[in-house]
């Protein structure tokens, strides 16, 4: 059995205090409306969940050091607006063993911080130490949390002992508890699915169907994905509870107070009214400005959120902004280029091949002039490394560009090999004076994999004869040698 304070008496902070209550823990919490704190004394049950009894072991206070004294867990479930203000009011009373959790969800617009970077910095001590903060989230409505309907959720904190703890005092049976150390992907996703949410809101309202909220659960999930890779997340949390599944969640659930606010946005009812009508925090539109800051600053494309942003905030109207996003011009649902995938295909492929044992160390030989050494080149040098443990690099000779290609070089066989030998991904420079080499380099150097650019693509295949893997890597479009001597030669 522990002491528990928790911050904030809304319908979350009550679904959690009534939890941790049934498992046995002294739960106390804290709300800075005493007129709420009577009311919840009064029903012992919250007005948003009707039914659902307050445990006689929940204590209710409206004052915030009975919540956070000699409490081995401290845990923030008050709207992102308050989150700072009520960190900054409970520091006095908090000690550093203290577990420091948070369950709301959101970006601070100013600072751009996330709540547990909030929280962190204002319970900081004195010489800025900054204490571990666990993000709570995932796809769980406390209305349902509330009646024990089975949960998972996530506990992510950057030290995973820290993340554990947390997770150990919230388990049930009903409530299941993941741990992950990605705390900003977990809450960049938990801020930014809020958004998404008010998008398929406002979607249904318009009437419009299944197929286009679908739509929109994916395209905003690619949203959040490219700007959680932009700002270094982790991919797994992506398609984790607090990515896929808290946007799956709060995008169809009747529950979903962010889709609520959409839908009667979105069947005409002003933006004012809408959140009057709902009653409770929305945090898709609290999140709207740290979104669209975030964007512009990692220059991600959002078009979703702009969507959402120009409905809420420049009085577009919802059918102009769904169609805004219909009329955007053709794209490829790939985020990357076929290029970079076919590249990531291999080393995958390479690496299980060399997890399996199929291959101790792995050579790797290319052939080309390789002059005006560019990023195209090195890009296939990378490549190329990549597929093995050993990069040799066949390097065309003046004589044999000459007589064999009737091509003159730039930089002199001395200095291209020598260019060559600095880049890191080469182990080996030798050259190459006829077109036959090829077979015998193979056996010579103990060839495995022979790569060159896709422009030859077919034309090596002999040398699977040899025993040797052929790899014809995609060029870089953007660049090449011919393109810099005509550059030059201005
Ligand atoms: N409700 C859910 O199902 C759920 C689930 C997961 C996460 N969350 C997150 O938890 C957070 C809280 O959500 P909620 O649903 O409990 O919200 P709510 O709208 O029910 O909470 C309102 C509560 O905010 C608190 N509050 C009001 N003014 C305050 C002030 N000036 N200072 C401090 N606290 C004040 C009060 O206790 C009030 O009851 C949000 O960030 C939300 O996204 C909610």
């Amino acid at each position: 059995m522990e002491r528990i304070g928790v911050l904030g008496a809304g319908t979350w902070g009550i679904a959690l205090a009534r939890l941790l209550a049934r498992q046995g823990h002294e739960v106390t919490v804290w709300s800075a409306l005493s007129q709420e704190i009577e009311e919840l004394k009064a029903n012992r049950c919250h007005r948003f969940l009707p039914g659902v009894i307050i445990p006689e072991n929940v204590r209710l206070t409206a004052d915030i050091r009975e919540a956070c004294e000699d409490k081995a867990l401290v845990l923030f479930a008050v709207p992102s607006p308050y989150v700072r203000a009520t960190a900054r009011a409970a520091k006095p009373y908090i000690q550093a063993d203290q577990l420091i959790a948070d369950a709301a969800k959101g970006i601070e617009p100013d600072t751009l911080l996330t709540l547990s970077e909030v929280i962190q910095e204002e319970l900081a001590g004195p010489d800025g130490v900054k204490p571990p903060v666990t993000a709570l989230s995932g796809p769980t409505h406390a209305e349902e949390v509330a009646r024990d309907l089975l949960t998972a959720i996530v506990a992510a904190c950057p030290d995973e002992s820290v993340a554990a703890r947390v997770q150990r005092l919230f388990m049930t049976p009903a409530f299941r508890v993941y741990t992950n150390t990605d705390i900003r992907g977990v809450e960049l996703c938990g801020a930014l699915k809020n958004i998404i949410a008010l998008a398929a809101g406002i979607c249904d309202g318009l009437g419009q169907g299944d197929n286009a909220k679908a739509a929109l659960i994916t395209r905003g999930l690619a949203e959040i994905v490219r700007l959680g890779r932009a700002m270094g997340t982790l991919e797994e949390t992506f398609a984790g509870l607090t990515g896929m599944g808290d946007l799956i969640v709060t995008c169809t659930s009747r529950h979903s107070r962010n889709h609520r606010a959409g839908e009667l946005i979105g069947s005409g009812v002003p933006v004012p009214q809408a959140l009057e009508q709902i009653g409770m925090v929305v945090e898709g539109i609290n999140a709207l400005p740290a979104a669209m800051a975030l964007a512009r600053q990692y220059g991600t494309e959002v078009p979703i959120i702009e969507a959402v942003d120009a409905v809420i905030h420049r009085g577009v109207s919802p059918v102009e902004a769904v169609m805004g996003l219909m009329r955007r011009q053709g794209r490829n649902e790939l985020a990357r280029a076929p290029r970079d995938i076919a590249y990531e295909q291999a080393v995958i492929e390479n690496a299980m091949r060399q997890k399996k044992g199929d291959s101790t160390m792995k050579r790797v030989i290319t052939y080309g002039t390789f002059d005006l050494l560019h990023y195209g080149h090195i890009n296939l040098l990378r490549r190329a490394k990549a597929l093995g443990d050993y990069l040799i690099v066949a390097l065309s000779t003046d004589e044999f560009n000459w007589n064999e290609k009737q091509k003159k070089c730039y930089f002199t066989y001395e200095k291209r090999k020598a260019l060559l030998e600095a880049i890191r991904y080469v182990d080996l420079v030798i050259p190459e004076e006829s077109w036959e080499q090829k077979k015998t380099d193979i056996h010579l150097y103990h060839v495995d994999t022979f790569v060159i650019g896709e422009d030859w693509k077919g034309k090596f295949d002999f040398l699977k004869d040899e025993g040797a893997e052929v790899v014809y890597l995609p060029r870089t479009p953007e660049i090449s040698t011919t393109q810099i001597k005509q550059e030059l030669g201005k």
